[in-house]
């Protein structure tokens, strides 16, 4: 990473999808979590969608937030001083960034590294994307789509040669798709995969047969997350584990929530492990209880 390494120690730090404020960014910088994931932020201001977007359950919980993000603009603004803050706590801080096209990747990452960003994380999995009254298809399923991203990032604006860290954020996914998927990421210096961003197009009602969550579209699909993911994620990152080039480092994140969690996903593969849905439902204070517990299971 540029300029911070992530604490071997305490490998854990916050998933993508809350911090998108300096205040969060404080909240982290002070918190146990060794490294800050600001993000998701798209190249225009997003309201995100309306309507009981998430339902805030650790165990079932959906979303369909839609990537409500104050825009690139309004991050250059307000960026150096999450970099400051986070550098002062002596942790690297990332921005993920999601283009609603494969040029807009380019762009994002142009503008993410010259802010002071440690890395970036591409969100290429993000499944509740509503632009223009449709829905915008997941970029990690479509070979085409991902080697366009990469090729923005890598070859269409400055940081040719930069060295800089770059990570991959992918969907839950089939053995044939991690196999053609990887054989995409692989031809880039893409330095991590991030496995995995929400179950695409997960379903409940209320019991008078409403959707529990409100969608443009009515479908009431939305992004599965919390405890009833976590074998789901960590299943994902020991075939990414085995699917990739050792140069290219497996980050888990799906239902982590204990420090056992933390240790099963190290031993499935994953060098680093991130916290979302956990982190989004109790806030920061869930860094120092994990981080507590994963020192006493090392010291056992
Ligand atoms: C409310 C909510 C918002 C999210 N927003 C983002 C986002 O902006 N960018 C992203 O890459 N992932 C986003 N995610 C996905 C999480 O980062 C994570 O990959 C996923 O929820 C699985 O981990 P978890 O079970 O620990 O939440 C979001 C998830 C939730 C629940």
């Amino acid at each position: 990473m540029r300029n911070y390494s992530i604490d071997s120690a305490f490998p854990v730090g916050n998933a993508a999808g809350h911090c998108k404020s300096v205040s969060e960014v404080q909240s982290l910088a002070r918190s146990s979590a060794s490294f800050i994931v600001v993000g998701s932020i798209t190249l225009e201001e997003r309201a995100g969608n309306s309507g009981n977007t998430f339902n805030g359950d650790p165990v079932f919980c959906l979303n369909s937030l839609g990537l409500p993000n104050p825009g690139i603009e309004k991050l250059k603004e307000i960026g150096p001083a999450m970099v400051m803050l986070a550098h002062a706590a002596g942790k690297p801080i990332i921005l993920s960034v999601a283009g609603l096209s494969p040029i807009e990747f380019g762009k994002l990452a142009d503008e993410a590294y010259d802010v002071g960003f440690d890395g970036i994380e591409l969100n290429l999995g993000c499944p509740n994307v509503v632009s223009v009254g449709e829905r915008k298809p997941i970029i990690s399923y479509r070979r085409k789509l991902v080697s366009a991203s990469l090729d923005n990032v890598f070859f269409g604006g400055r940081l040719q040669n930069a060295g800089w860290f770059v990570s991959v954020k992918v969907s839950p996914m089939d053995p044939d798709r991690i196999d053609e998927i990887a054989s995409v990421i692989e031809q880039y210096a893409v330095k991590a995969v991030v496995t995995m961003n929400t179950v695409p197009n997960c379903l409940d009602y209320n019991r008078d047969e409403t959707p529990v969550i409100n969608t443009p579209d009515k479908t009431g699909y939305a992004g599965g997350s919390g405890r009833q993911v976590f074998q789901q994620a960590l299943g994902q990152v020991k075939q990414w584990r085995a699917r990739l080039p050792k140069e290219i480092a497996v980050w888990g994140v799906g239902g982590v929530q204990s420090s056992e969690d933390v240790q099963k996903m190290l031993w499935a593969g994953a060098s680093i492990v991130q916290v979302g849905t956990a982190y989004f439902v109790g806030g920061a204070k869930v860094f120092g209880d994990i981080a507590s517990q994963f020192i006493n299971l090392k010291g056992d």
